[in-house]
This record gives C-alpha cells, structure tokens and sequence, in this order.
C-alpha cells in the first residue's frame, strides 16, 4: 500500500507539471477463465469503399497505388465491402470502355493488369485524378446533402480493378447490387445484376454479394418505395441467381444494410428478415453517431453519445433473436458521423474516441463484424486521405488489428460508484495470437480516456506481477485536431510507399503504474498473462 501510494504521488507530480490535476485510480476486475461468448470473425474490423468513388469509372483507379495497397494489406483480414447510396444508382454496362473519351488514358489499357500487384507505373496519370478528384468530391457530398443522385455506368474494368485491389491487398470483396433496377409490379429486375455476375463467373472472382443500401430510404433518394417484404424476397431471389453459378452457390449474401433502427426501420428490418432471412449470412445495420455537418468536438467526447450505441445494438439484436435467431450481425457501414463525416474532426485524432469505442462495445454486445465507412474516398471519415496518407484511426485500425484477438473478455471495474465512469471505458480480449510477439494466454486491454485528468488503470492482483507492453497514442501537433499519431512519443509514418513501420510496445517492468493522461487512448497486452479463456 505504502508503495503504491508512493507512484500516485510520483505520477501526480509529473501530471501537475503539465497542469493536469492528479489522477483518479481505475481498478479492474477482469474474468480470465472463461470467456462465455462465440469468438469474433477474424475480419471483425473491416472496411469500405463507398460506392461513390465509382461515380466515374476513372476514379476507381485510385485504387492501384501502391501505398494505399501497402496500407490496407496492414489491415488483413478483413471484408472490402463497395457499396453505399451510389450503388443503387450503378448500371453495369459490359461493353463500355470508361476511357475511351480522355486524353489522358490514351495508352493506358488497364484491363489486363487488374491481378497483378504491383504499382501503377503511369502515376501521372494518378497525380492528374486527384486534381479533378477535388470538384468530384465536392460534387458528391453536395448530392448526398440535397439526396439529389445520378445514375452512373460501371464498365469491366470497375469491377476488375475494384477486385484487383481487394485481392492485392488480402481482402474479401463484398459487391453491393443495386436493388432499385425493379419491374412494373416492383419486383427487383436482376437482368443488370445477371450480367455483372456473369462477368465475375467468367474472371472466377471470390467475392460476396449485398443487394441495396439503405433500404429504408430508397423512397428519399429515388421515389420508389419498396417494403421489407417485397425486398426479402428480392434477396430470396438473388439468392436462387447465385444457385446456379459453382463459383457462387456457397458465396457470401448480407443485407439488408438498414439504415439506424428508426421506428420504420425496425418494422422493415423484422418484415425483411421474415420474408428473407433465411437466404443471407449476416444482417447488416448501419450506425453513425451524429450528422457531420452540425456535430461538434464535444460530441466526440460525449459518453453519453458513445453509449447510444448501445441501446441500438440491443435493439437490432432483439429483433434478429426474434426472426432469425442465432443469424449474425454486422455492422455493415459505420463511422463517427455521417453526411461523409466532420471535417477536422473525422479525419482527426479526435475521431478515434468514437473509433475505438465502436469496436469495443460492438464486440462486447456481440456485433460480428464492423466494417468502417470508409477507407479511402470521397469525404472527411476515411482512414487514408486523398493524398493517400493514413490518418489516425488508420494507426488505431493497424494496432487494434495486431494486437487484439477474437476472444472478447468481461472487463468491469472494481468500484463502479466513485470512479469517473463512463468517462474511462476499458475493454479487454484475447490478444491477438497470430501476432508474432505475444502467444496464446496473452491478454489485450485497451481504454480510452475521456476525462480531463489522467486516469490510473489498476489491473487484478492476479495479473499485477506480469510484464506489459503498451501502446500509448497520444496526438501530434494540433492536440485533439492532429491529422497524425504518436505512438509512445514517436509520430507514425510509413518507412516508404511499401513499407509500414514496426509497432513497438514499452515495455513496463511488473508492478508499474498504468497512467492514462487526460483525453487519450491506449492499449496494454499483459504478457503470460495464461488466461485460460485464451488458451
Ligand atoms: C436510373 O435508372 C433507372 C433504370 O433505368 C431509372 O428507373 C431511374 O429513373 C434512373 N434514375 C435517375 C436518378 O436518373
Ligand atoms: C428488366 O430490365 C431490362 C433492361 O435493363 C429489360 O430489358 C427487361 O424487360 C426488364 N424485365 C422486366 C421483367 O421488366
Ligand atoms: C488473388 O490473389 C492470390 C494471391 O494473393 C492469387 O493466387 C489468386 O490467383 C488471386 N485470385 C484472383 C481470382 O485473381
Ligand atoms: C473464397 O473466399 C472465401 C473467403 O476468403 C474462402 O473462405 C473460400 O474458400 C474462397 N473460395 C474459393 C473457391 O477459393
Ligand atoms: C432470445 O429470445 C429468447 C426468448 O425468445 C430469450 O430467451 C433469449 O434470451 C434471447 N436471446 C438473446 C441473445 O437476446
Ligand atoms: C470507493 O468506495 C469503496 C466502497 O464502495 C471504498 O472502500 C473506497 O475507499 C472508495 N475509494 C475512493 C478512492 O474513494
Ligand atoms: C478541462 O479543464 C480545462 C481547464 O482546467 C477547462 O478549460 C476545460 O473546459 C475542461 N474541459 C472539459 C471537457 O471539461
Ligand atoms: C508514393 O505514393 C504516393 C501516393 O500514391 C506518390 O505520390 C509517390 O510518388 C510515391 N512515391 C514513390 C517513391 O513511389
């Protein structure tokens, strides 16, 4: 007791140097032994294309530079899902060539090359895209805000350097159709979808299948209403399409990727699963916390914004037990804030509070996968920018990735009445075994801290003799609004276009303070820690 009070002072006295007040102490209580829930998808945090990068077919080749291969190969496994409001305006037109208009493609037969891995070696031609890439984006968050969408045409080479990513990169494809092609009595129309499988089929692309995105306001966006029972069996469908094909009667089919369960969302979702669940693999839901056009910093410290979550989780999965019970359930699209996210906000340091709290509640309440809106594109929500560079919560993505495994552990705190929660948020795993330098028993916690004062993590006597590594992210310049990370005190880059740099933990001798500074987060792995749920 006498020792420990004494690194309470000594860590006080750093933190009042920095004009921070002393830190609360957080003791855990963390069950090792058994873990009581199914393991995680090994592709649990995985992401997204928005189909909107497809808005013309030129964009799309964004998608051969190396350096976003380089950095979302750090990602795998993982699902690549393209989708999005834009693929229910998407024509597959398998005769066109998206090129044959620009100057700037002359020469440039890209059709051929779509397995191949290497880098695009016409890059002005990239450099030449991201100039125009500029109006583009404009162009279609404007569309987005007014619900004003056009129809576009998708060519061969879309879906062969859409796929050629994805392969390159050792992620799965989930193709989004789009499910507002309907026939006089508003049936689906798969004619166009037919044509795009064929394709696939014929270049014997793996990939998985999703029909529509956000169902629940196809009316909004397009003047056609279509219920939850109309689109199940639209799905039913589908699902009879991939039948006959042997390279897709045992692939991958997810929907109905529902918007947040609204009232009439809910009655759609349980009308939809009724009429089609027994075709798909998992539902998918989307969740945003607020609208990226009004949100403010605040928000993305607000626990009570964080928990919200929750109650939709629980509603969605109530639902699910209720139709299809026992189907999993995906986070199909997500990210902080929609409307293409919050400038300066969602593509900050700040962003990672609502990141990483996403993947911890998901994965406590039992959420299969999360799939992050988006990685690279149009917007302010993506890992990587539109100059390709990898922006904090690509950082948090990669160390969640490495060092956190499948097995979800129950984390609680000691003394729930006199500590700050939920402003400390803590939440424990498996750590992540296929990672070279921990093994099975390890054990992952990682918090997040949203208080304005350090916060003292104190883990379980029986785990306090062990040695720990940790992860410390902390913003560069810029505080909460930082476009980079540091890691333990080191800003992360990546070594070149190729390269992702070694992520190195502190070691901390068994018995050392866990000290969270104010408005942080952070990831410990206990080292042979033998937890039997991790065995
Ligand atoms: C898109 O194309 C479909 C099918 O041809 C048509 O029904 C729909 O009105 C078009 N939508 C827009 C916004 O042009
Ligand atoms: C489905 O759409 C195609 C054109 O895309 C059209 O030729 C066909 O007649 C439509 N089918 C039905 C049943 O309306
Ligand atoms: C995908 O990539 C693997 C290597 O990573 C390769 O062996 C395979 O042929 C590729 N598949 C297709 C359909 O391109
Ligand atoms: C297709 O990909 C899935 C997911 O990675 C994999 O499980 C399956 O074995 C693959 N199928 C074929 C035929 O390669
Ligand atoms: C699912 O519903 C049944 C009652 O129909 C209930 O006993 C069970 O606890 C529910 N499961 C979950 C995970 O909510
Ligand atoms: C927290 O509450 C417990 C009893 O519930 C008490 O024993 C302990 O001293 C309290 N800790 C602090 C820091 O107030
Ligand atoms: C944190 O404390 C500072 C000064 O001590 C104050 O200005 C600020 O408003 C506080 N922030 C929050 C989120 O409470
Ligand atoms: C690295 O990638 C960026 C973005 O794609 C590109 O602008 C740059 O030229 C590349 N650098 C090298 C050395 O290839």
């Amino acid at each position: 007791m006498h020792f420990f009070t004494c690194i309470v002072i000594l860590a006080g006295t750093v933190l009042f140097a920095r004009g921070e007040s002393l830190e609360n102490v957080v003791e855990l209580e963390l069950q090792l032994k058994t873990s009581g829930r199914p393991p995680l998808n090994p592709r649990f945090l995985s992401v997204t294309i928005d189909a909107s990068l497809a808005s013309e077919p030129k964009y799309i080749t964004f998608l051969r530079s190396q350096k976003l291969i380089t950095l979302t190969r750090g990602l795998s496994p993982a699902f690549l899902r393209f989708g999005g409001t834009q693929s229910d305006f998407l024509f597959f037109d398998p005769e066109k060539n998206p090129f044959e208009k620009e100057n700037l493609f002359r020469d440039f037969n890209l059709r051929n090359q779509a397995n191949k891995c290497e880098e695009n070696k016409a890059l002005y031609v990239q450099n030449k895209l991201q100039d125009q890439w500029i109006f583009q984006e404009q162009i279609i968050l404007k569309g987005e805000f007014l619900k004003k969408y056009k129809n576009s045409t998708i060519t061969k080479e879309t879906i062969d350097l859409l796929y050629g990513f994805a392969n390159c990169s050792g992620l799965h494809l989930i193709f989004g159709l789009n499910a507002l092609l309907r026939n006089a009595h508003d049936q689906w129309n798969s004619s166009n979808a037919k044509l795009l499988i064929d394709y696939c089929a014929s270049r014997k692309y793996n990939l998985s299948w999703e029909l529509g995105n956000e169902p629940n306001s196809f009316k909004k966006k397009s003047g056609l209403h279509v219920d939850g029972f109309q689109l199940g069996k639209d799905f039913v469908h589908l699902h009879r399409i991939l039948g006959k094909y042997r390279c897709y009667k045992n692939s991958g089919l997810y929907g109905p990727d529902i918007g947040q369960p609204k009232k009439s969302s809910q009655k759609m979702l349980t009308s939809f699963l009724e009429a089609g669940g027994k075709v798909i693999n998992s539902v998918t839901w989307h969740h945003y916390y607020v609208d990226g056009r009004t949100a403010s910093k605040e928000d993305f410290l607000n626990p009570h914004i964080l928990d919200s979550l929750a109650s939709e989780i629980k509603t969605v999965l109530q639902i699910v037990n209720r139709t299809v019970p026992g189907k999993l359930v995906w986070l199909g699209e997500t990210s902080s804030a929609y409307g293409g996210g919050s400038p300066g906000l969602s593509n900050a340091y700040i962003d990672g509070f609502m990141w990483l709290d996403k993947l911890g509640l998901s994965a406590k309440l039992g959420i299969d996968v999360v799939m992050r809106q988006a990685l690279f594109g149009a917007g302010s929500y993506n890992l990587v920018d539109s100059d390709f560079e990898p922006l904090p919560d690509y950082w948090l993505s990669l160390l969640f990735k490495k060092l956190v495994g499948l097995v979800v552990l129950n984390v609680g705190f000691k003394n729930p009445k006199n500590i700050s929660e939920p402003k400390t948020r803590v939440y424990a795993h498996c750590t992540n075994a296929n990672n070279p330098k921990y093994k099975k028993g390890d054990v992952s916690i990682f918090a997040l801290n949203l208080n304005n004062n350090s916060q003292q993590i104190q883990l379980p006597s029986s785990l306090s003799g062990k040695l720990i590594d940790e992860y410390l992210l902390l913003p560069g310049d810029g505080g909460l609004f930082s476009k980079t990370v540091l890691l333990n005190g080191e800003v992360l880059k990546m070594v070149d276009n190729e390269t992702l740099p070694t992520l190195h933990g502190k070691e901390k001798a068994p018995g050392s303070a866990l000290v969270l500074p104010s408005l942080s987060f952070v990831f410990y792995v206990v080292k042979d820690a033998e937890a039997s749920a991790c065995l």
